[in-house]
């Protein structure tokens, strides 16, 4: 299993690493399967699981909820929680708190918590209390109004300064790695530079130790103009539309269900797809 150790030899071998975000049980299992080291349960599951506007609405319960899905699904990965807007900022204790029912009730290995701050002292509490802390800097979707929306972050001087300083102080502070998210090229380069602990870029360059990309995002199952830090390997929403299509057509025209889609009482039925010669299939959803 990849722990926050691997994280940091990952970067002491210069080993670009990636991150992808998880919200369920069967696309945990695939990313884990397919060897990605790090899931994030992302309060983007706000915006792309659920249909908010913005992740502000996104609560603790159903952060829980979504991590125990990715935690059954997955065996390798390293399982990362983010701490929704409101679950940290009332008080330390608070943090604590939530950190620990991610931990004890979502099956994650770490959280991760935007800003820098009054952030950095509640990460160095959760370190000490053996809470392993991602950071996340930059465009922080959870700043969202008092950003004017969701702006590049760093262009100038002096915001790019209180970055670098905010995540030399995180460093500090214990976090095991930092997510860089809506910064100039140059910038995500610099603080990579500066920090002992990996960055994971999204929207900051490719001079990051490691790269996230939002699962819808990154599958295209999010349709409309992407952002441009994000690239789609697949086209999954018009496959899954022109698979739906085709269901719909087959069922109208009675070629789907076919023969070797039913059961029958005295075993005459054709073998059904997938199962043995005379072997009873279970009836449930899901294939292995
Ligand atoms: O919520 C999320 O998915 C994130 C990543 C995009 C870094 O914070």
């Amino acid at each position: 299993m990849t722990t926050v150790l691997d994280v940091q030899r990952f970067k002491d071998e210069h080993r670009r690493f990636s991150v992808i975000t998880a919200y369920d049980f069967l696309s945990a299992r695939i990313l884990d399967e397919a060897g990605i080291p790090i899931l994030l349960v992302g309060d983007s599951l706000g915006m792309v699981m659920l249909g908010y506007p913005t992740t502000l609405p996104v609560t603790l319960d159903e952060m829980i909820h979504h991590a125990k899905a990715v935690a059954r699904g997955s065996r390798h990965a390293l399982l990362v929680g983010d701490m929704p807007f409101m679950s940290y900022h009332v008080s330390t204790e608070q943090a604590i708190a939530s950190a620990g029912r991610f931990l004890q009730e979502g099956g994650m290995h770490a959280v991760k918590m935007e800003g820098g701050g009054p952030v950095i002292e509640i990460t160095r509490r959760l370190t000490e209390l053996g809470i392993p802390v991602m950071g996340h800097l930059g465009l922080t979707p959870q700043f969202v109004h008092q950003m004017g929306g969701f702006k590049v972050q760093g262009k100038g001087q002096a915001q790019a300064a209180r970055i670098l300083a905010d995540a030399k102080a995180l460093e500090q502070a214990g976090a095991f790695s930092l997510v860089l998210e809506g910064v100039p090229s140059d910038l995500g380069s610099k603080v990579t530079q500066a920090l002992r602990i990996p960055t994971i870029g999204i929207g900051a360059g490719p001079g990051t130790d490691g790269q996230v990309l939002v699962y819808h995002d990154m599958l295209g199952l999010t349709t409309g103009k992407a952002p441009k830090f994000v690239k789609r390997y697949a086209n999954l929403a018009e496959e899954i539309g022109n698979a739906a299509q085709r269901f719909a057509r087959e069922v109208a025209t009675g070629e789907f269900p076919g023969p070797e889609h039913g059961y029958s009482a005295n075993g005459s039925t054709p073998t059904p797809v997938g199962a043995k010669d005379g072997e009873i299939q279970e009836v449930k959803y899901g294939a292995g």
